[in-house]
């Protein structure tokens, strides 16, 4: 499985149910990276969305013990439910797409990562691991800087380090 995450220096990741900041280019990316893939979310990130709908074109998977099952997403109760239901097919073309408590709990079972690193500071109640500060993470590439509404950020792709 592979991390798709926009996130600030501190690891902050949300704030009060949302994003931190607005970046149209950051959507796009995410658009374009995870349409047609598997997107793998907690059910607050579901509730996220507008009017709490998952991600259209995509197979969507929800991580809870709470909601009730749906027609337009699948729902799993637990991360060995998870793998059980992605069999084989746990790859780079599976998005884990957050929020914080699924990127922690799913994070020893990916390989890769994509990171919208975003400068400043931010008020926010919820983080994920910084990957620059893992041992077994290492940096592969980043993009140029961008701006946007005032906030600069880069794409940066991330590799678990080879045993
Ligand atoms: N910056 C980004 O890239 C990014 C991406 C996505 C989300 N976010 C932000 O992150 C925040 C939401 O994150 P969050 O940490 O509060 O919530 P979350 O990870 O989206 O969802 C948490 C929920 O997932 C379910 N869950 C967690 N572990 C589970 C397990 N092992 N088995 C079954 N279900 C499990 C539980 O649902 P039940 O209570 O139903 O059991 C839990 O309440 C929002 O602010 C959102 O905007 C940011």
């Amino acid at each position: 499985m592979r991390i798709i995450a926009a996130q600030a220096k501190n690891g902050a990741i949300g704030n009060k149910g949302g994003l931190l900041a607005s970046l149209p280019t950051d959507m796009k990316h995410f658009r374009e990276e995870t349409t047609g893939r598997t997107v793998v979310m907690g059910r607050a990130t579901l509730e996220s969305f507008p009017g709490g709908r998952p991600l259209p074109k995509r197979r969507n998977i929800v991580l809870s013990t709470t909601l009730p099952e749906s027609d337009s997403y699948e729902v799993v109760r637990s991360v060995e439910e998870l793998l059980e239901l992605l069999g084989a097919d746990n790859g780079d073309d599976v998005y884990v797409i957050g929020g914080g408590q699924i990127y922690s709990r799913l994070l020893p079972y990916c390989g890769s990562a994509t990171i919208t690193e975003i400068e400043g500071e931010f008020e926010a109640d919820t983080y994920m691991p910084v990957l620059a500060e893992l041992d077994d993470w290492e940096l592969i590439s980043r993009s140029e800087r961008m701006e946007e509404n005032g906030c600069g950020f880069t794409f940066a792709e991330y590799r678990r380090k080879q045993a």
